[in-house]
């Protein structure tokens, strides 16, 4: 008999996981410079994957460590997106259950979109995120997860997403942010680069962490794609309808 093994509902939105990684697995390193991973083709994948969403979701961590746009950067795509009667660069998104995110980060000064900042309900009164004036900032508190103070449900945060509109979601990350979304079952699509090289560091960052995967050696995911984009390779994977006998 097959039964559904996620917890998708038929109203959230279709989610995709995108991370560039070592060949050991890793996808940063331990010091203080950023490690490119993706050559110029993946980047351009990746940009065009993100034109065709609704909304961009990172952690936190990523701000502070990266401090990414997270906009869509081809004209071309940008003009194709306006024509449609969309912004010209999906939503963008943080999780961040502290509250604590630099006002000065890349991703509020760039395009007048949303920033939703999803914070948990257990972090100090009056400590916000701050905003610029070239992005409108909407601030969502959650509740915490019983007994993970800061945390919140991704689940819920994938409910509050399709209430306002997202269909198709981007996680492009960090560790954590990935882990929680494929250990909860959320995500419908696995876009994995790896890059030709290894970090070899014990305690640079890797793409999930420990956690109980719904796809194991029991589910295995379905390859959909494998390309060559440089000396990168892209594997898709599709995880959903995710059934199991
Ligand atoms: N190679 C790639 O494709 C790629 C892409 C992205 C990131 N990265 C790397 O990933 C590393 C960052 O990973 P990370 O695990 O440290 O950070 P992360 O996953 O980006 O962010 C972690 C932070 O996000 C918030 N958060 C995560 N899950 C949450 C939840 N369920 N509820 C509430 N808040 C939540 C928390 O913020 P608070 O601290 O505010 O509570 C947490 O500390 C960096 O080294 C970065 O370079 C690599």
């Amino acid at each position: 008999m097959l039964r559904r093994m996620d917890n998708r509902s038929a109203e959230r939105p279709y989610v995709i996981c995108s991370c560039a990684m070592s060949v050991d697995g890793r996808i940063d390193d331990c010091s203080d410079r950023r490690l490119m991973l993706s050559g110029p083709a993946d980047l351009d994948r990746v940009d065009e994957v993100r034109a065709g969403c609704d909304a961009i979701l990172v952690g936190a961590g990523t701000v502070r460590r990266d401090d990414p746009r997270l906009a869509v950067r081809s004209e071309v795509r940008r003009a194709a997106r306006v024509a449609a009667g969309l912004e010209p660069t999906p939503r963008k998104v943080v999780l961040c259950g502290s509250g604590t995110l630099d006002p000065a980060a890349r991703l509020f000064d760039t395009d007048p979109v949303d920033v939703l900042v999803y914070t948990s309900g257990d972090r100090p009164a009056g400590d916000r995120p701050g905003r610029r004036d070239g992005s409108r900032t909407v601030m969502v508190e959650l509740p915490a997860l019983a007994g993970r103070a800061g945390l919140i449900d991704v689940a819920a945060v994938l409910d509050d997403l399709a209430r306002r509109g997202v269909r198709r979601l981007l996680v492009e990350g960090g560790t954590s942010v990935h882990t929680a979304f494929l250990t909860a079952g959320l995500v419908d699509e696995l876009h994995l680069a790896v890059a030709p090289l290894f970090v070899g560091e014990a305690d640079a960052p890797a793409f999930v962490g420990p956690g109980r995967f719904p796809r194991d050696a029991r589910a295995r995911m379905r390859l959909a794609e494998v390309r060559q984009l440089d000396d990168v390779v892209l594997a898709r994977y599709l995880i959903h309808p995710a059934t199991t006998r």
